[in-house]
């Protein structure tokens, strides 16, 4: 259990200390707008708000579950609470990270738990999909994601899926055998919505329809081009094997804006477009290629750590104001009207989905 508590202050000094994101893109630079010179709509009339799993948001984005499982409002609590108000304050949905070390040591719940100064946010609790797997000892189901949620007051349950990290790890949990069944039993089950979520290595059209086909309610398709799990894993890595394997699959994955037209052009669930979102136009981009968020954690880590609400807000308000100039340029009025305007896509992000999906059908259909 202590392991457990010790691993994520390694991730989050790791993350704060050192470059832990990907070598390369998350692939948006490939999606091109094509600017209106003549938007025939007024900027301060563009509507950012989104509605996702029965709920209406404000602004279409989505702080992404870092961390949880230390005691009290020692550090993780203390970047949970500062998350949650910014995600009060904004009216936009929050993550928290695996709660394991929860299930583990119920003592730890605190850390999780920001109902206290986010009484309305729309918040994710977050479990491990090996957790579910065949081979796991005392493997999870109903009753740990049952107590994931009601513990901290959560809306909806997302389940992590994270090979590559757990492959690159010498502690790792790499029994993943039966947990899409384990997941289809949970869902049959469980009252509340499940998010399939990646941590940065993203989803094909193979596993959505698979996720879409057990009743999943939502995917946060967690891509490549942000942070890397391989790369903090590197970091971690005590021999010389260990460094060699985590670096060598630092940059393994399906890019951000690859895995968001997959996704979408497979299935109908709503989508979150995480991993290196890092500006609103980049965002916007999202949006427009049939996302109903895009997911940010990485960039939230610092001021959070520190507490400091103001500069989570900051950063966020600076992207919703990118975002809104974009729809501006193109003449979106809302998201909705976002996701008809014309796409321009070029370079590796065409090649792959020339050879992967029907581009123009999809385009057609986002
Ligand atoms: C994460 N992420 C994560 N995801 C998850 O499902 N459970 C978790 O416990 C964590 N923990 C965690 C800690 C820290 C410090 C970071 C930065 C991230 C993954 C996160 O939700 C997201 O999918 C990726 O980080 C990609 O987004 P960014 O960082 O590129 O914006």
């Amino acid at each position: 259990e202590e392991l457990t508590i010790i691993r994520k202050f390694e991730h989050i000094e790791h993350c704060l200390k050192r470059n832990v994101q990907a070598h390369v893109s998350n692939g948006f630079e490939d999606v091109h707008f094509v600017h209106m010179s003549l938007p025939e709509i007024d900027k301060d009339e563009v509507d950012l708000s989104v509605e996702f799993l029965g709920r209406k948001f404000d602004y279409p984005i989505f702080i992404a579950g870092m961390t949880g499982g230390t005691k009290g409002s020692q550090l993780a609590g203390r970047i949970n609470k500062t998350l949650a108000k910014a995600a009060q304050e904004l009216n936009i949905p929050m993550g928290v990270g695996s709660q394991r070390a929860m299930i583990r040591n119920p003592e730890t719940w605190e850390s999780y738990y920001v109902r206290d100064v986010a009484p309305d946010v729309f918040l994710v609790g977050n479990l491990g999909a090996p957790q579910f797997a065949e081979a796991m000892p005392n493997r999870y189901g109903v009753e740990e994601a049952l107590k994931a949620i009601e513990t901290i007051g959560a809306d909806a349950l997302a389940i992590h899926m994270n090979p590559l990290q757990e492959s690159v790890q010498p502690e790792g949990d790499t029994q993943y055998r039966g947990v899409l069944k384990a997941l289809a039993e949970l869902k049959a089950e469980f009252p509340y919505p499940i998010i399939a979520k990646e941590t940065g290595a993203g989803v094909s059209k193979e596993v959505a329809v698979r996720l879409e086909s057990i009743g999943i309610d939502a995917i946060d398709v967690g891509g490549l081009g942000g942070t890397s799990w391989s790369a903090v894993e590197y970091y971690r890595a005590k021999d010389e094997m260990g460094k060699n394997l985590a670096l060598r699959f630092w940059d393994w994955g399906i890019k951000t804006a690859i895995s968001v037209a997959e996704v979408r052009y497979s299935t109908d669930l709503p989508i979150i477009a995480t991993g290196g979102m890092r500006d609103g136009i980049t965002m916007a981009k999202a949006l427009a290629m049939g996302a109903t968020f895009a997911g940010v954690a990485l960039p939230l880590l610092k001021p959070a750590v520190k507490g400091d609400v103001e500069g989570v807000i900051k950063i966020l308000r600076r992207y919703i104001e990118e975002i809104r100039n974009a729809m501006f340029l193109v003449g979106a009025r809302n998201v909705e009207e976002l996701r008809k305007v014309p796409l321009v896509i070029t370079g590796f992000t065409r090649e792959w989905l020339e050879q992967r999906i029907d581009l123009p059908a999809y385009l057609r259909r986002r």
